[in-house]
């Protein structure tokens, strides 16, 4: 893999540079908008005059399942003919991220009358969330640029994943979280990684601000989703799920909104497949946030997603709480091309929801658990059909926010309010931690009364 040659294209006015040109906030100094990566030969919209055989990269992708090299066995580069952009395959930095599970979830299709509902685990990656597949391309993009430091702003995962790949480089991280406002999972994965943790007496949306001052300032590679070089890496999920299913896609993939990039990433991933023929037909992408933290559902609701009004946001799926998403613009684009949805759900939905895909064996933390939340609500409204392929996307592993966890079984989670009528759901789903004496006698006694409740 030389000499990349993949260029950046500006996703508001169109103007295409180089790599080079990229300024340190990733945005276009002609209109402030953000970059996304594009491929001379074979993107949209270029010169297409090369563009890649369809059947022999779908033989080349599973071929490489079985071979002993980094590269292939990662998740994410094994699909590298879809994100060609180092010079040099040397300086891969992979944790073997990708090839999660896809699970079929059939208590969950029981009880929404949904018949194929499955979930593709990205919590199930190499530091428990869906940002490892952006941070193996974004931080081998920082290692080949030669940079010394790597930052973001974070609600937790992205800090987590980016101070594990720093650390497999010998880079060092700097990371800047809102004090008091994540997950205790998440915060100590960075400080176990090595990375210089910075709490800021703030929201993530001021990490934000504060960050993108330091870049200006200092020589540090931001790895926020800003950087386009993430997407690429979290284009994969969607070629692993589009793989799995044989290239049919799904009907409909539904996936949480924070900061929005997630959801631009596979929408550019399912766009870029269907150009190069790999699939014949585009799933619906549908948005879901928490209703604290919704610029987005209100932007769409408001203005069809003209304008986005921030947010102060507020929600316990603190992964999403986030008023003030960078990405907005190229997720409305995403759902009006994919003919999707964006919803809101409530935190008692979420906490419920959370609970539901515990119930399967599987799991998740609570900002992937809007997922199904949503899903129940376009049920309702009649937007996905009995017959629908259904694809949740869960986007961190339940161990990322055990107190979230520990919480809702011990009926401390939520406050009278905010359950209103689930009450019977939520009471069915709790399984507190029953503390007995040690003796088998009573051991059976509460066997005998779960039994037959
Ligand atoms: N789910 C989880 C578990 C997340 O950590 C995030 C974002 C999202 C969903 C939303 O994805 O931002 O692409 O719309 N977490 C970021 C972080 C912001 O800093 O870890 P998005």
């Amino acid at each position: 893999m030389e000499n990349s040659g993949h260029l950046l294209r500006c996703t508001g006015c169109a103007r295409v540079i180089e790599q080079r040109e990229l300024k340190e906030n990733f945005r276009c100094p002609e209109c402030g908008d953000l970059y996304e990566v594009v491929y001379p030969s074979w993107s949209a919209g270029m010169a297409e005059i090369r563009k890649p055989n369809a059947s022999a990269m779908r033989w080349l992708w599973k071929e490489r399942c079985c071979s002993n090299t980094e590269a292939d066995q990662s998740g994410v580069w094994r699909f590298r003919e879809m994100l060609h952009i180092l010079d040099d395959e040397a300086n891969i930095v992979s944790l073997r991220e990708g090839n999660t599970p896809l699970y079929e979830l059939r208590r969950v299709a029981e009880s929404t009358g949904i018949e194929h509902v499955f979930a593709k685990h990205q919590g199930m990656n190499p530091t428990g969330s869906f940002k490892d597949a952006g941070m193996t391309t974004a931080l081998s993009v920082a290692h080949e640029l030669g940079f010394d430091w790597v930052a973001c702003a974070s609600t937790g995962n992205t800090s987590a994943a980016m101070s594990a790949y720093a650390a497999r480089a010998g880079m060092r991280s700097l990371v800047l979280i809102p004090q008091g406002k994540i997950a205790w999972g998440k915060l100590s994965q960075a400080m176990d990684y090595g990375a210089l943790t910075l709490q800021l007496r703030t929201d993530f949306d001021g990490c934000v601000r504060v960050l993108n001052e330091v870049v200006k300032r200092a020589p540090v590679y931001l790895l926020n989703s800003v950087n386009p070089y993430r997407l690429e890496g979290q284009k994969t999920p969607a070629l692993e799920i589009a793989e799995t299913f044989d290239w049919e896609v799904p009907d409909h993939l539904i996936v949480p909104g924070g900061n929005l990039a997630n959801s631009s990433a596979l929408g550019k991933a399912f766009l870029e497949m269907k150009h190069l023929g790999l699939v014949t037909k585009l799933p619906k992408i549908s948005v879901i946030q928490a209703e604290g933290a919704n610029p987005l559902y209100r932007s769409l609701l408001s203005n069809s997603g003209e304008t986005l009004e921030p947010v102060e946001a507020h929600t316990r799926a603190s992964a999403i709480r986030i008023g003030n998403p960078a990405s907005w613009k190229k997720a409305v684009r995403v759902i009006q091309q994919t003919g999707g949805y964006c919803e809101q759900v409530s935190e008692a939905e979420i906490a419920l929801a959370k609970a539901e895909i515990g119930a399967e064996g599987i799991g998740c933390e609570p900002a992937s658990a809007v997922t199904l939340a949503g899903l129940k609500k376009l049920i309702q409204q009649g937007k996905v059909q009995s017959n629908e392929k259904v694809v949740l996307l869960l986007t961190g592993h339940t161990l990322k926010d055990s107190d979230y966890t520990i919480a809702y079984h011990r009926g401390d989670l939520l406050k009278e309010g905010e359950i209103k009528d689930l009450r019977p759901e939520i009471e069915l789903t709790r399984r507190n931690a029953v503390e007995l004496e040690a003796s088998a006698d009573e051991v059976l006694r509460e066997l005998e009364r779960v039994a037959v409740r």
